[in-house]
């Protein structure tokens, strides 16, 4: 275990460090092999720090390139490769459904694929911040991209 990504001792052996948190602020988003297994993507914006799988559950892009804007009043990260919108608090898919094609001009409103990005639970003790993996069993569409076959895309790209 390296001393950048050490787990907490303690009661809390499933938290994992991954950098102090003015640090994390002041660059916006960083991305950390976490446990040596998984690839993360931990983010600040306005005031709140959120903790996803790295690579886009579509096809794999870097979401550490992705802009973040808000849909239907929720936040997400836009992938830079095809525009898929991921929310950051739950990783749900966003998409505009037409309600009816015949009508024109066509009306949309927003809709949830449901999870379709692993997103992990952050916690922050004393300026420092934790990831704590999401071990659900419960198979979500980001996991495919977290093999090694997958890491092409260096972690700070
Ligand atoms: Fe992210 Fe296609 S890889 S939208």
């Amino acid at each position: 275990m390296s001393s950048e990504e050490e787990s907490r001792p303690s009661s809390s052996p499933t938290m994992h460090f991954v950098g102090k948190k003015a640090d994390i602020v002041k660059a916006g988003r960083v991305t950390k092999r976490v446990n040596g297994c998984r690839d993360v993507l931990v983010m600040y914006h306005q005031g709140q720090l959120y903790a996803l799988d790295m690579r886009c559950y579509h096809a794999g892009g870097p979401l550490q390139n992705g802009d973040i804007e808000e849909f239907n009043g929720r936040l997400c990260i836009v992938c830079p490769w095809h525009k898929y919108k991921i929310t950051l608090a739950e990783g749900e898919g966003l998409y505009q459904a037409v309600d009816d094609p015949t009508v024109r001009p066509l009306k949309t409103h927003w809709r949830s694929k449901g999870v379709k990005q692993r997103i992990h639970k952050i916690t922050e003790v004393s300026g420092d911040v934790y990831v704590t993996l999401n071990d659900s069993s419960e198979a979500i569409e980001s996991d495919v991209y977290q093999t090694e076959k997958y890491r092409t895309v260096p972690l700070n790209a």
